[in-house]
Parts: structure tokens; sequence; C-alpha cells
């Protein structure tokens, strides 16, 4: 055996191997601790625990470090598309020039919605939330589309990756113009990926649409920032459903699900309404105090593994000059107010010792609020792009061997066994 941790428990020492990764932390494989020593670990939150082997998405938290497949996020985001980065985290490489056209053609021409899969939005009251939407409608994707539900199937496992990374952008539009009142765009092919999607969002029938450069490689920007990020939240969820072996159309809904809380992809919804709320710099101290007394959170800050710069901020915070000066609002009073904000706190002790950075979904509102979404559609924008990460998760614990039912376990701390008692004798 190569390295041990020893533990000492109940008069007993139990030796656990230690296993390596090719870079990251070592990990204390306790997968017999259960059967040698009647004791299970403990770990609200998963914040020491690896729940999975992988070979996706690596994070340095302390050093601000983000690499897919090996590849730092700060070299996608400026010499690769989202297509691209998409075939990445699927298949483990980036592709040929032929491989890409093929993989690109097979995404482009999956992006049409079912017909009758139309009438699913009309079910949704007007003013629904665009994420409603999106969990029900995502979910009611495997009453479709069957012929790709078998995840005993490498092809169909593809098929179904390839199909919700296409039509995930139709559903979003939909969601939105639905929210909207204005009459659904269908996808057009000869369009990218990020193109097509500003447009089913934005054209019109009234008038003709154009796509500007300069936002549309902004938005494929952000969705190749949100694209992955190994073991969060939502991409727990989606292994954990999946791990009984439901099909991945349901799974990728419960990840949806999971990420419309504001402590993950909502996040970028309440950062917004707080620089909203805050509005003018002068009343930024007097919005600090308020997080030091523990009355809210400076959202878009902190995470829990990032102790340094998310550097997938450091790409947004340029991604958001960009677009603001592109749409002339360069003068916005919210940059201003997020700029001095983020200046303040980064030289504040309250937030220097809690290790509390700017994420990235610190400058995405107002981003995507001058790319023309509405604060209910940031989230949705999210789910768009983090549909590869949560589908190239899925497969890989599909395929990986050592693959169990996720079922943890429990420090059990309520009643011991007790008789039932009749309700006129209960005093
Ligand atoms: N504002 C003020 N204080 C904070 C914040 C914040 N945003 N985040 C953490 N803290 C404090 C917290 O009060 C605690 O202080 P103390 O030790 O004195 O009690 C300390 O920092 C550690 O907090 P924690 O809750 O134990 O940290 P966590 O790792 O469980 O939470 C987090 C991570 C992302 C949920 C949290 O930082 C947070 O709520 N941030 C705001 C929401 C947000 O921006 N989320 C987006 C994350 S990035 C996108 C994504 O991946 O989904």
């Amino acid at each position: 055996m190569g390295e041990t941790a020893k533990i000492d428990i109940s008069g007993k020492t139990i030796e656990l191997p230690v296993l390596k990764g090719t870079v990251g932390p070592d990990v204390v494989d306790i997968r017999k601790l259960y059967a040698e020593s009647d004791a299970f670990t403990y770990d609200p939150g998963f914040t020491s625990t690896a729940s999975c082997e992988s070979k996706i998405t690596f994070i340095d938290g302390d050093k601000g470090i983000l690499l897919h497949r090996g590849y730092p996020i700060g070299q996608l985001a400026e010499q690769s598309s989202f297509l691209e980065v998409c075939y990445l985290l699927l298949h483990g490489e980036l592709p040929t020039a032929a491989q890409f056209t093929e993989f690109e053609h097979n995404i482009t021409y999956h992006t049409m919605l079912h017909d009758q899969f139309d009438r699913f939005f009309q079910g949704f009251r007007r003013d629904a939330h665009p994420m409603a939407i999106m969990t029900g409608a995502v979910g009611a994707l495997s009453a479709f589309y069957h012929d790709s539900t078998n995840v005993e199937d490498p092809e169909q496992r593809m098929i179904s990756a390839h199909r919700m990374i296409a039509k995930m952008p139709t559903i979003a539009a939909r969601a939105f113009k639905y929210f909207r009142g204005q009459p659904f765009v269908h996808p057009r092919n000869e369009l990218s990926y990020a193109e097509n999607f500003l447009k089913m969002s934005f054209s019109v029938p009234a008038e003709d649409w154009k796509a500007n450069p300069v936002l549309t490689s902004a938005m494929d920007r952000i969705f190749i920032l949100h694209a992955d990020h190994e073991q969060n939240a939502s991409t727990s969820t989606v292994r954990s459903a999946g791990s009984s072996g439901a099909n991945p159309f349901a799974c990728i809904a419960a990840g949806i699900a999971c990420l419309w809380g504001p402590a993950h992809g909502g996040a970028n919804e309440e950062a917004l309404n707080m620089l909203i709320e805050i509005g003018t710099v002068d009343r930024i101290p007097e919005y600090v105090q308020g997080v030091k007394d523990r009355r809210y959170r400076l959202m878009g800050f902190g995470h829990r593994v990032y102790k340094n710069y998310d550097p997938r901020a450091t790409v947004m915070q340029k991604t958001c000059h960009e677009v603001l000066d592109e749409v002339g609002d360069s003068d916005d009073p919210l940059l201003k107010v997020a700029m001095e904000l983020e200046k303040i706190a980064l030289n504040d002790p309250y937030f220097i010792e809690r290790k509390l950075y700017p994420n990235v979904d610190f400058y995405s509102g107002i981003t995507l609020r001058a790319l023309g979404f509405p604060a209910e559609m940031f989230t949705v924008l999210f789910a768009v792009a983090r549909t590869v990460g949560w589908i190239a998760q899925w497969k890989e614990m599909i395929e990986d061997p050592a693959q169990k039912i996720s079922r943890p376990r429990q420090l059990y701390t309520g009643a011991t066994q007790r008789d039932y008692v009749a309700v006129n004798k209960r005093g």
C-alpha cells in the first residue's frame, strides 16, 4: 500500500489509503471506514469531501486557478469559442478542424424543438419567472425524446448531450419571449450559437435584426465563463440524480432547480438588485456596515472554493467594460457603484480576513443588463451555459466503474425508540 492515513477510533487503529490526483489535495479514501470501525464521517456541505473522481475541471481556490481539461479559463475565454469548449468538456481534448465542423453541425441541427413542445409554454402564467419555466420545460424534454433516454447506451448518451446543448438556448429564448409577451423566434442554422441565442431572444417580426459582433462575442465569452465549475451544488445535484439511473433530461432539470437558489446561480440577479439598492457611491459605506452587522451578505462576493480573486471575475470585468462601451453606457452609475464597492471591500479587513473577493456574478449582472436582458433572465443564461458542464459530469459519472447510487449517511440526533401513545393519553 502507498501512503496511508491512520485514525484511532473505538480503541482500534484503522489505516486508510491516501489517493493522489494529478494536481490538487490528496484524498483519504474512507470507503472501508464504516465496515472496519462502525463510524461515519461528518461533513455537512461537503467542505472536505471529494464526492467523485473527475478529469474535467480543476480549481485551485487559493491561487485563483480554473482549468478545463488542463486549459486555463482565461485562455479559453480569450482564444476559444463556447462550442469548442463544449467539445473539450465532453470529449477531453480540443477538436481537430474536422471534428469541430462535425460537432458544430450536430449541435446546429438539434436546435429546433418538437412542435408540440411549444404548447408547454402556454400552460405557464405570463408573469412566471423564466427559471420556473426552464425547470418545468427542461424536465419535459424526456417526454419528447424517448430515443435518447437509455443511459446504458453510449450513443444515446451522446445524442442526449447534443440535444440539450442545442435546445437549451431555444428553450431559454422561448421562456424569455413568453415572459415578454412576444412571439417565439425559431433558430437559424446559418448563425453561430451565441448569435442564434441573441436573435431568438431579441428579434421581433416587426423589424430586421442585425447581429452586433461585440455583443455576440461577449455573449459567447459569458457562456464560456459559466460552462463548468467542478462539483458545485447544481453539478452535484445532477450527479446525485443521475446516480439512480434517471434519464439525462430529468437530471439536468434537477440541476436547473438547484441553480436557481440565490447562493448559487441566482446570485447574479441578487448582485444586480444589490447594486440598484445601493444606487449611488455615497451609500456604499452604510451598505458595507450592514454586511458587517450581518444584516445581509455582499452578493457577488465570496466563494466556497476561491479564497482569492475568481479568475472568471477578471474576464467578466473586462467583458463588462467592452459591452458598456459598445452600447454607449460606459457612464452607467451601477458600474461606478460596483467598481467603488469592489475597491472598498478589497481593502477592508472584514473582507480580507474572510478572503472574500468578487466572484463571476459581481460583474455579470451589469453586463447582461447592458446586453438587454432583465434580471429574471440572468440565471437562465447561466443554466444555458452550464448545461454542457452538467452533461459532461453526468456522462463521466455514468461511465465511471466506481459509480454508486449517491446515498449519504447521517449523524442522527433525534429521539431514540419509544412507544406510541394514544391521543387521549398524551399530556
Ligand atoms: N458577504 C459577507 N460575508 C460573507 C459573504 C458575503 N458574500 N460570504 C461569506 N461571508 C462570510 C460569512 O459570514 C462567514 O463569516 P464568519 O466566519 O465571520 O461567520 C465567512 O465569510 C464564511 O462564510 P461561509 O458561509 O461559511 O462560506 P461558504 O463557503 O459556505 O459560502 C457562498 C460560499 C458563495 C455561499 C457565500 O460566499 C455567499 O453567500 N456569497 C454570496 C452569494 C454569491 O455571490 N454566490 C455566487 C457564488 S459564484 C457563482 C456560483 O458558482 O454559483
